[in-house]
């Protein structure tokens, strides 16, 4: 399973990048929206420091103003991966990048039948948003579920990257669902490693072998 971060803070990429388990990266224009600089300067820093997939999303609204974005944010590296809008327009952007060989993440992705679209229309990644179908009481890991199923039975290369992932068991269940990615703000990636039961057998480790290191 690969592991992106969802965010476009320099700093926390770089110390989510030095525990070794970052495989790329997610932006949206609310994460640009955080942060100083230009928005091509901060995917081009990003690009430095990850060498794996990294989403840059696009503004326009109709397919033809996407399909212009998107080919100037994949001049900007190799390893740009467009993020498209699930709507009308967005697919018909995401079938001309994808032929002309630009990976697509369809994003705002709320339904199955969303995801299966974006599969067809050639998508490199599909983006369920399970956080926020979470905070209107529907189940976003059902979400999931479905669209793994659905993706398993006519065999589509789409990846799927869970995203608005909100705590650990979002990604423990997309885990258990077979999702290719989970996109996690580093808040959820520092949780993912603590446990409280390590800390105090650690804790209990280090004492005891105070009493064997004057032997
Ligand atoms: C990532 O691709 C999405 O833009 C992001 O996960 C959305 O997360 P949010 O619902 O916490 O804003």
């Amino acid at each position: 399973m690969k592991f992106f971060i969802d965010t476009a803070n320099i700093d926390e990429i770089r110390q989510a990048a030095d525990i070794g388990v970052l495989d790329g990266v997610t932006t949206n224009p609310s994460l640009i929206s955080k942060e100083k600089g230009k928005f091509e300067d901060i995917i081009r820093q990003i690009c430095e420091i990850v060498d794996g997939p990294i989403s840059a999303e696009v503004v326009a609204t109709d397919a033809e103003g996407m399909v212009a974005e998107g080919r100037k944010l994949s001049e900007i590296h190799k390893n740009i991966v467009v993020k498209v809008p699930c709507t009308v327009d967005g697919l018909k952007a995401t079938k001309k990048l994808s032929s002309d060989g630009i990976g697509v993440n369809m994003t705002l992705v709320f339904s199955p039948s969303q995801a299966l679209l974006a599969a067809k229309a050639g998508a490199m990644f599909v983006s369920p948003f399970v956080g926020r179908l979470d905070d209107i009481s529907h189940y976003g890991m059902q979400l999931v579920e479905q669209i793994v199923s659905i993706y398993n039975n006519y065999d589509y290369d789409t990846e799927v990257l869970v995203a608005s992932v909100r705590n650990p068991l979002h990604l423990v269940d997309a885990a258990m669902m077979g999702a290719h990615v989970a996109t996690m703000p580093f808040k959820v990636i520092e949780a993912l490693v603590k446990h409280p039961l390590t800390d105090i057998g650690l804790k209990k480790f280090l004492e005891d072998w105070e009493k064997v290191k004057g032997r």
